[in-house]
């Protein structure tokens, strides 16, 4: 059986859930929901980051010890993607009791295998990023990312020997050109393997941090963070147990923002090698969401939050947006007008149209009822049938490529084609001559199998819609049903639904 193991990054604990993570996590449902429907073992691991000096600080703000905060906050995110129904498998927490001892493990082994050391260390420090810059990575003495100057911290702790992985990293990267994807991400990766990468710390000295897991050898010390998080997309995986483990690890792919490509290009995969387990198979990394042209920020006050966007416009909707308007890898915008746009023109004139044209017709020509089609199809039923499998086709080649948004284009191209189907046959027409009612039969019988199909392919992206129209045709949510070739998914007077409006324009009124 073919298997893929998706995950999505450990969200830091410490604010809510907003755009950019709802973003990751409706690609990721869309892969697994897509992959599950063809067959595949699937499994599909979410979280929180929970330790640390930010989490730390985050809860010291909020005058509540770490863990009642990291509860709340976890607690909130997972929340969050339950209402928005995103299929994750598990969700991790790396406060859970199986993923401290997996972590400790981890440092045992490597430890005894020669790879830690006690070292004494002088660094620049971006709490922000949880890590160490070089020189290198600054911007006028600043971190890039989080605008603030890093601190200089200068004390004594264990450090693993990430160096001595490098060599061996970049001649797998150099092996495996879609390791990291896309590839402008694979050469910001082999960027950094040119230059030394020297060791990493790994340890925090409780005199300066509590909040972390204790280093197994060394009960002064608790766990440098990212190797801690980091090691989640294994625990996780054997807590399902060890079968799990050896069926899915092979086929991890991991999907990350921009900004965090330095842990997991470089970091996981040399602990990895040091901890003697095999590399993930795709490090997928996707770009940052604009709002309005702007970076999205809480000072700005200007982020999204995904359940604002479902209560305006509902699920379906905000996931076709994300989907269609973002190419991955790229940093796409998120503005109020575009989505409407989207919603008014592909959603609810392209394929909410499509749906109650046909079922109005079924409804008033025929009471319902599925009329039979001829054993001789004619040529422009045999195109449109074609036109929905070049469409499948593509999609196919398109989520390979986690090009998203192509493939919702591919399914769209075969829509216009069904909506042009309607205005050439003309059945609106023909049905006033009794002659020609036969016809009209086979054209509605056509249209609703361009309508079946519609809610076999359409499920991964946009599963509220795809479930309303097997409900609208009366079909069961079973594999015969959405899978029967085109002709053969309804017999003559099977009985469908009358049309239901999906996607209610939205008016000028709304588009503040
Ligand atoms: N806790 C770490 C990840 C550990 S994984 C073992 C972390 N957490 S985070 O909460 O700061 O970020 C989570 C994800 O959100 C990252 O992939 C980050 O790139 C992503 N995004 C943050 N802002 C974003 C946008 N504006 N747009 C898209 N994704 C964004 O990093």
């Amino acid at each position: 059986m073919e298997c893929i193991y998706i995950t999505t990054p450990l969200y830091y604990a410490n604010a809510e859930p907003h755009l950019g993570n709802a973003y990751t996590m409706v690609i990721t449902d869309t892969l697994a929901r897509y992959y599950r429907s063809r067959g595949y073992g699937t499994f599909y691991l979410t979280g929180t980051d929970e330790h640390g000096d930010k989490i730390a600080r985050a809860a010291a703000d909020a005058g509540v010890p770490p863990k009642e905060f990291t509860d709340r906050v976890s607690a909130a995110f997972r929340r969050v993607w339950d209402d928005c129904d995103i299929t994750y498998d598990h969700f991790i927490r790396t406060t859970d009791s199986y993923h401290v001892q997996f972590v400790q493990e981890i440092l045992s082994w490597v430890n005894q295998s020669g790879d830690i050391y006690f070292g004494k260390y002088a660094g620049l420090y971006c709490v922000g990023c949880e890590r160490f810059l070089t020189e290198k990575e600054l911007r006028d003495g600043k971190c890039p990312d989080h605008l603030v100057e890093p601190t200089l911290i200068e004390e004594e702790n264990y450090f693993f020997r990430m160096g001595k992985y490098q060599d061996r990293l970049r001649r797998h990267i150099e092996d495996h050109p879609d390791f990291v994807r896309p590839d402008g991400y694979r050469k910001e990766v082999l960027a950094m393997l040119r230059e030394p990468i020297g060791d990493l710390c790994i340890s925090r000295p409780k005199s300066r941090l509590t909040w972390g897991i204790e280093i197994p050898f060394d009960t002064r010390y608790v766990t440098y963070v990212w190797f801690d998080a980091l090691i989640n997309y294994v625990s996780g995986l054997k807590y399902q147990g060890e079968e799990s483990f050896q069926k899915f690890w092979p086929e991890t792919q991991h999907f990350i923002g921009k900004d965090i490509v330095k842990p997991h290009g470089v970091f996981w995969p040399t602990m990895l090698m040091a901890a003697g387990l095999p590399l993930y198979k795709h490090l997928n990394v996707h770009g940052f969401w604009t709002v309005e042209g702007q970076k999205m920020s809480k000072s700005l006050g200007n982020t999204v939050a995904p359940l604002d966007v479902k209560a305006r416009f509902g699920m379906d909707a905000f996931r076709y947006f994300l989907l269609r308007e973002s190419v991955f890898g790229q940093d796409p915008d998120y503005r109020n007008d575009s989505l409407i746009t989207r919603y008014n023109t592909d959603l609810a004139n392209n394929l909410g149209n499509l749906i109650s044209r046909v079922l109005a017709m079924q409804e008033k020509y025929f009471a319902g009822a599925v009329q039979p089609l001829s054993a001789a199809w004619a040529s422009e039923d045999v195109a449109l049938r074609d036109r929905f499998a070049e469409a499948e086709r593509d999609l196919h080649g398109f989520m390979k490529e986690l090009q998203f948004h192509r493939a919702l284009e591919a399914l769209w191209s075969a829509l216009d084609h069904a909506n042009r189907y309607v205005v050439q046959t003309a059945p609106f027409t023909m049905i006033k001559d009794p002659a020609k009612a036969l016809r009209v039969g086979e054209v509605l019988h056509h249209l609703l199998e361009a309508v079946r199909t519609l809610a076999r392919l359409l499920a991964p992206f946009l599963p509220d819609t795809a479930n309303e129209l097997r409900a609208l045709l009366g079909i069961a949510d079973d594999a015969r049903s959405l899978n029967a070739p085109w002709g053969q998914g309804f017999l003559p007077g099977h009985k469908v639904n009358a049309p239901k409006v999906l996607f209610p324009r939205v008016e000028a009124a709304l588009k503040k």
